[in-house]
């Protein structure tokens, strides 16, 4: 049984995505375990709870520094003996001890075809707007494990969506967020199917 601790900021529509995958069997194998959030108010608790996952808040209000988090994560982690860690909508860059404690079992979902429109300050509806601004025809999201770089680790997968000429930041991130669940889900499946090592 793989098991998953999801990290969250916002509205966590990528944690509804695996919840419903591994309810609906589509991810055979894997429990998450833990919701990790760095603000009380992220809807994502909000699903958690609806669905009996346990919840925890780590955040600046309770830990004040960043190293002071990082070490609580850490011991969550443990606590749960946790296998993978997914960053879903999570707006903290993680320090390089938590990267170090989980090399190659944490992955994070980016609303861009990396490297294009990645790594400081892209994030969100900013990636959008500098996708319409460049005029692209097309954009997408990646799934990849991170490392102590912002948005750098080994690409597990992506997949395009087409930009038109209607398309709006808005409209796009729309469209990103669809094949962000899909390859999301398919990543964690795969996981899984021990089709990517994680330890
Ligand atoms: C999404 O746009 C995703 O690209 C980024 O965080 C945003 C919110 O995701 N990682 P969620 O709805 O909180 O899962």
């Amino acid at each position: 049984m793989l098991n998953i601790a999801v990290m969250v900021s916002g509205g966590g529509t990528n944690l509804q995505a695996i919840i419903d995958a591994i309810e609906n069997k589509k991810i055979g194998q894997a429990k998450i375990s833990v919701v990790i959030s760095s603000k009380k108010s992220a809807y994502a608790l909000k699903r958690a709870e609806n669905h009996g996952i346990k919840s925890v808040v780590v955040d600046k209000e309770t830990y004040q520094t960043q190293e002071k988090i990082t070490d609580e994560i850490i011991k969550v982690l443990k606590a749960e003996n946790i296998d993978l860690v997914v960053l879903a909508g999570y707006m903290t860059i993680l320090e390089k001890k938590l990267i170090d404690e989980y090399k190659e079992q944490i992955i994070n979902i980016h609303p861009s075809l990396i490297p294009k429109y990645c790594g400081k300050g892209f994030y969100g509806m900013k990636v959008h707007q500098a996708v319409i601004e460049a005029g692209e025809v097309e954009s997408g999201a990646t799934v990849h494990f991170v490392d102590d770089g912002v948005d750098t680790g080994r690409i597990l997968k992506q997949e395009k969506v087409q930009v038109t000429k209607e398309d709006t930041p808005e409209t796009l991130a729309k469209k990103v967020l669809v094949v962000e669940h899909k390859i999301l889900v398919e990543t964690i499946q795969r996981i899984c199917n021990n089709n990517f090592t994680v330890k």
